[in-house]
């Protein structure tokens, strides 16, 4: 939904690299710091709910809406914009508890799923590559239930002991040597034995006074000094002089996150997609009314106080409403509730950035083999660093 793929599939004959039958590569847009979608209930949005402005890095915010309303009209009692995994577990969640029984959801594309978007290589039809999310975390729990109450089968993926890190051009195996190399100035201070996990818990142990700050990156240098602040980025793979940093609310849910990952990741044996999928044909056997290519251009409140929204072919009257959608695509939506949710500051608490993702599938696990040296390649290796760049490697079987 917010990921746009730039997909080219060198398949053909001329493989440069022996071993190697196709190259492949994307460019996907993926959120970062916490959560890919953004889900604010209707209660949230109620009447009366005062605004917190703050600057916002979109320049086109605080439009008026000049859409032309549709003639076409569709009543649900709930709306659901977008038809990513959240999206579409919160509309087969709402029908299967029996909470709702009028449920409709508006995805922007022509398919469902968002950032869960496989794709197979011509040559390799078996082998379903995950363009954005790849993985589920041991701690996923909400994940696992899918997995269970489905009966997809998962398969071991990858134990990340991040054995290869990067920064400024520095590699290492642990955090602590990558620290002393590319940021000899912590080695002399109070983080010099910290542990990533243990200068993430001092920060957020000082969240409360994160609202004195506009931006992720002014309270991360504040209080882990600005190397420490240029080592976060790095390993959140966040480019530091970006301008359009989250405010320090995110920490609240990276610091969550943070110590509860296992970083034990699984993956269903045919892709991601197998969730969304799965969620999908429950949500319509189940009567949701699925919308696929209808971009959701407005969200406004009636005179009778419900929702309104005016999408490419229907103005929807809804009385609750559900934003399933992330960042950069809220951002376009126009109308006073959409506005409402824009100048909200945990609407800034939530970061993205741009990030490249390249694949390679090979016939042979070459890498296997190739241990001399401690910069070998195992099971999989994941290479995080500010150059936007992420890197996987995944074996053929
Ligand atoms: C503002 O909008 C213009 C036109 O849509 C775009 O070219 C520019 O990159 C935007 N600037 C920012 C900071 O988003
Ligand atoms: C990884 O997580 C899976 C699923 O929870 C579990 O069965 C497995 O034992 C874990 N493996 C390791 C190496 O922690
Ligand atoms: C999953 O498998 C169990 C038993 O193996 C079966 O009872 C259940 O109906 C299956 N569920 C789905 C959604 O296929
Ligand atoms: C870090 O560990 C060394 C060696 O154990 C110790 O001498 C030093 O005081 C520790 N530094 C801090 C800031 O705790
Ligand atoms: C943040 O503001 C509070 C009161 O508004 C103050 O007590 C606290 O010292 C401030 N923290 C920083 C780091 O400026
Ligand atoms: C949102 O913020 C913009 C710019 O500050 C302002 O013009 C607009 O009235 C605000 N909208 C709402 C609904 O609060």
């Amino acid at each position: 939904m917010e990921t746009s793929y730039r997909v080219s599939d060198h398949s053909g004959k001329n493989g440069t690299r022996k071993g190697v039958f196709l190259k492949y590569k994307i460019v996907a847009v993926i959120a970062i710091v916490v959560l890919v979608a953004l889900v604010l209930l209707a209660a949230f949005l109620g009447p009366g709910r005062k605004r917190s402005s703050s600057e916002s890095c979109d320049n086109n915010s605080g439009q008026q809406s000049s859409i032309a309303e549709q003639t076409t009209q569709l009543s649900c009692d709930v709306a659901i914009v977008g038809g990513g995994i959240s999206g579409l577990y919160v509309a087969e969640t709402l029908l299967r508890l029996q909470k709702e029984t009028n449920v409709c959801l508006f995805e922007r594309d022509d398919r469902y799923g968002g950032r869960i978007h496989d794709h197979s290589f011509q040559r390799a039809p078996d082998i379903p590559v995950s363009l954005g999310a790849w993985r589920v975390d041991e701690s996923h729990s909400t994940v696992w239930e899918i997995f269970k109450r489905f009966n997809i089968s998962v398969s071991y993926a990858a134990k990340n002991n991040q054995d290869r890190l990067e920064a400024r051009g520095f590699f290492a195996t642990d955090i602590l040597t990558l620290k002393q190399k590319a940021f000899p100035a912590l080695s002399h201070a109070r983080f010099q034995n910290a542990t990533y996990q243990q200068m993430l818990a001092y920060l957020a142990s000082h969240l409360k006074d994160g609202a004195n700050f506009t931006s992720l990156s002014d309270f991360e240098a504040e209080y882990l000094t600005p190397e420490g602040f240029q080592l976060f980025s790095h390993m959140n793979a966040f480019n530091p002089n970006n301008d359009c940093q989250p405010n320090p609310q995110s920490l609240t849910d990276s610091s969550h996150k943070g110590t509860t990952f296992t970083h034990n990741y699984s993956r269903p044996v045919n892709g991601l997609s197998a969730i969304t999928r799965a969620l999908k044909t429950s949500a319509v056997k189940l009567g949701a009314k699925l919308y696929k290519d209808e971009n959701v251009r407005v969200i406004q409140e009636n005179q009778e106080n419900q929702f309104k929204l005016i999408t490419t072919r229907y103005t929807v009257t809804a009385k609750k409403l559900v934003l399933a959608v992330p960042v950069n695509p809220m951002k376009q939506i126009k109308g006073s509730v959409a506005e409402r949710v824009q100048n909200d500051s945990i609407f800034d608490s939530i970061g993205f950035m741009e990030a490249f993702k390249g694949f390679a599938v090979f016939e042979e696990a070459w890498w296997q083999s190739n241990t001399a040296g401690s910069r070998y390649l195992a099971d999989e290796q994941e290479l995080l660093s500010s150059s936007d760049c992420l890197g996987f490697t995944v074996p053929y079987k």
